[in-house]
């Protein structure tokens, strides 16, 4: 990792922390999920960054992938449980960060937010150079099982490269046998996801996250200059929403033959059962000379 490198990742991770922070200030029921998104996004741009990927918020049993449809009018509920979760890139350097907030009025999801926050403190004190990522999950799942909650067992943190938001190793939320080692010079995200479920999630639903997974093979009516705005965020992850300026008939055709040649991945919500609450924390660390460094606290 140099110099400029760590540099990109910090002024990323700064401005993805005060996103975060501004995100549970105002995720309140009544306000829409997609003003929430939207508004990280704008932020992000007017600050001389970019999203690291498509700012999602999924509530109550989704754990992760909701994002706004370019028309959603999904408003956050009283009761929910949230999560917000958004990265930043600063010339493809990417920081990636999340927080949970309960909205029920007796404070019900508390200890599963809390849960979800300590198993992470739990993990940054075990991160060290040599420490193996099974560590890391045994101290996530000790944590959550300790507050009488499961970890999700099949998501996991990752490391964090240029133009990649999901680099190896992964760092599992249980404890998972040995695994890799953590090294000097690594950036990398740990997010313990906590529920009150069995801690297995799977997909469900519309996708509105895509990421390009390998260039586009030539077909007969792709739109030029939709693919050249896609192929813009150069595999990053991304959003119907990114392309409103586009035909949306267009849009959808272009989705469809990249899908299906397997150059776009689509990434669905993804759930747990039906009445689960799923709470997230999310940070992105750098594990330098002096130790861990926790960029986006
Ligand atoms: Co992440």
């Amino acid at each position: 990792m140099d110099a400029y490198a760590i540099d990109c990742h910090r002024q990323a991770a700064r401005i993805a922390k005060d996103c975060r922070e501004w995100a549970v200030q105002n995720i309140r029921p009544g306000v829409e999920v997609r003003y929430i998104l939207e508004s990280i996004e704008s932020t992000i741009r007017d600050r001389g960054a970019h999203p690291g990927f498509p700012a999602q918020s999924s509530r109550n049993h989704i754990a992760a992938h909701y994002c706004s449809a370019p028309n959603d009018e999904l408003t956050y509920q009283v009761g929910d449980c949230v999560k917000v979760d958004l990265g930043v890139h600063v010339d493809g350097y990417v920081a990636d960060t999340a927080a949970s907030v309960d909205l029920s009025e007796d404070g019900r999801w508390a200890p599963l937010v809390k849960a979800s926050a300590d198993a992470l403190a739990a993990a940054i004190a075990t991160v060290g150079s040599g420490v193996r990522v099974g560590e890391i999950g045994a101290a996530i799942e000790e944590t959550i099982e300790a507050a009488g909650f499961q970890p999700v067992r099949n998501l996991t943190g990752h490391g964090l490269g240029r133009w990649k938001v999901h680099t190896p190793p992964q760092i599992p939320n249980y404890a998972d046998g040995s695994g890799p080692e953590l090294r000097e010079g690594m950036v990398f995200a740990i997010e313990p996801f906590a529920c009150n479920g069995k801690g297995y999630i799977r997909e469900c639903g519309r996708a509105e996250v895509f990421m390009m997974v390998r260039p586009p093979k030539k077909a007969k009516g792709l739109d030029r200059e939709l693919l050249k705005a896609i192929e813009s965020w150069r595999g990053l992850p991304i959003a119907r929403r990114y392309f409103q300026n586009h035909d949306e008939q267009a849009l959808e055709d272009t989705i469809g033959k990249l899908a299906r040649q397997g150059s776009l991945m689509r990434y669905p919500p993804l759930v747990e059962e039906e009445g689960v609450m799923v709470a997230q924390t999310e940070h992105t660390m750098y594990l330098g000379p002096d130790g861990v460094e926790v960029l986006t606290a």
